[in-house]
């Protein structure tokens, strides 16, 4: 008899519809319902998906026709018998308010989440109390969702190399009652970042034709006696990666802006001149998301380093004039921060290590002069909040936003409070980091329009515990009076 072993999860939220995910452990039919009751005793059926091993048994039922702004009950069963009424309360979601609707929301972020003892999950459990208390409407999970090569604690035992390693570890940690919970009653935006590959991974040609990881990795991993095939990256783990990552973490997202070649038939490929990657864009409101793949293009070659490929970052160029005035609330999210520079970065990893790319986005927001924008991100085991004052060529002044939150639950970098360099690339002017956070946590984000225009972001820790919060008042026409209160 199936069992669904993961989820439901759900995702791709819009104002008239959304995605149910869930992954059984071996073929099935997975069938959705949903209604207004709690109990479902409303319940219709709205569409089924067959679960195979094409997937590893992993798939989802879009819905379409909803109401805005409106909370649905809804269940996935494995077979087709209506949902019993005494089963219930089942749980439930919130469709977004319709494009431009300008009422106060809320919404959660983080990354990075390698639980090594049962106490790690403490942190959705916060998260959750957090969303009962003040109806947070989603949450972005930013990368790390699984540590692919953590071999002492990611349930395998080994570095992943197939397809079903992968899928093991994603179940090894998706499982975690709390985190499962959250999943099933708070949509989800998700992205990766490398470890859902490999650590600090990247190509080493503009074809993709091979990949590597760093050498201290390679280092570590010898000293610790592991096989050879963990010790590099070939290009089928990688494969093997990118079939796991399709199957957990896209096929709930919303339309991709430029599915690559395979997609269609859930194979998704790494072809030589296909410019296709992960990114997408959504709304919610009156604000509007622009969801970064940082990594599928990413090479790092002895001629040429690159990031984003020529078609993610046209789409962002689009997005940015396309979003300038429509949305008052912007946000680029990226999985590694923009902003953030130390003294001591081996890997560069993150923006500072394309310096050419970090220029040619502050500029293209300095040109345009986008106000109202913010960047997301996670990645660095520790969270802040940076504000970055850009001049722009007319001499105005535009300030930047970037909030991070990161880890969920994996080692602190305790160095960070002390090792950050304060550089300001052009054409940053100023560059101020209000607080730093060492310990685990997620932020939420709050925006309103009453009586201020505004956005607020604020840390909670483990416990749900607020540890920093900064208010900014949205900046009409422009440019920004800024009031930003670091609070102890
Ligand atoms: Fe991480």
């Amino acid at each position: 008899m199936a069992e669904l072993v993961l989820g439901p999860v759900v995702g791709g939220v819009h104002a008239h519809g959304a995605k149910l995910w869930g992954r059984a452990d071996e073929q099935t039919m997975m069938y959705a319902w949903i209604g207004r009751e709690p109990d479902l005793s409303d319940a219709q059926y709205v569409g089924a998906t067959l679960l195979s091993a094409d997937t590893g048994f992993a798939g989802v039922v879009s819905l379409s026709d909803l109401q805005p702004d409106t909370r649905y009950h809804y269940t996935l069963t494995l077979d087709e018998t209506p949902p019993h009424p005494q089963s219930g309360p089942y749980p439930s979601f919130r469709t977004a308010p319709e494009e431009g609707d300008d009422q106060p929301i809320a919404f959660a972020f983080g990354s990075c989440f390698l639980p090594r003892r049962p106490e790690d999950d403490a942190i959705f459990t916060a998260l959750d109390q957090r969303r009962l208390e003040e109806d947070l409407r989603f949450w972005l999970l930013l990368g790390d969702q699984i540590y692919a090569d953590a071999w002492d604690a990611n349930g395998l035992g080994r570095v992943a190399l197939t397809a079903d390693d992968y899928r093991a570890i994603y179940r090894h940690n998706w499982s975690r009652p709390a985190l499962r919970h959250l999943l099933a009653h708070l949509p989800a935006y998700m992205i990766w970042d490398d470890h859902e590959v490999d650590d600090d991974w990247h190509w080493t040609n503009l074809d993709r034709l091979t990949a590597d990881i760093p050498w201290w990795d390679k280092a570590i991993r010898w000293w610790h006696r592991r096989p050879r095939e963990e010790r590099h990256l070939s290009r089928k783990r990688v494969r093997a990666a990118l079939q796991a990552y399709w199957e957990h973490q896209v096929l709930h997202a919303p339309p991709l802006l430029h599915p690559p070649e395979g997609a269609d038939i859930q194979r998704p490929q790494i072809l030589m001149g296909d410019e296709g990657h992960f990114g997408y864009t959504f709304t919610y409101g009156n604000a509007a998301f622009f969801v970064l793949d940082t990594r599928f293009h990413r090479v790092k070659a002895p001629e040429q380093r690159r990031l984003l490929n020529p078609a993610q970052w046209r789409a962002l160029e689009n997005w940015l004039l396309a979003m300038r005035d429509r949305f008052p609330f912007k946000f680029i999210v990226s999985s590694i921060s923009l902003l953030s520079d130390s003294w001591a970065d081996l890997a560069r990893d993150r923006w500072n290590g394309f310096p050419d790319e970090r220029r040619r986005l502050l500029h293209l927001i300095a040109a345009h002069r986008v106000p109202g924008l913010f960047i997301l991100t996670g990645d660095l085991h520790a969270g802040h909040a940076i504000r970055a004052e850009i001049r722009t060529e007319d001499g105005e002044r535009l300030t930047l936003w970037e909030f991070c939150a990161s880890p969920f639950a994996q080692k602190i970098n305790g160095l960070a409070r002390y090792l950050w360099r304060a550089h300001a690339p052009w054409p940053v002017r100023r560059l101020q980091r209000l607080f730093v956070v060492d310990r685990p946590h997620f932020g939420v984000v709050r925006l309103t329009s009453e009586p201020q225009p505004g956005v607020s972001f604020t840390v909670y820790d483990a416990q749900n515990q607020p540890l920093h919060q900064v208010w900014v008042p949205h900046p009409m026409g422009g440019t920004e009076s800024l009031l930003a209160e670091p609070e102890p």
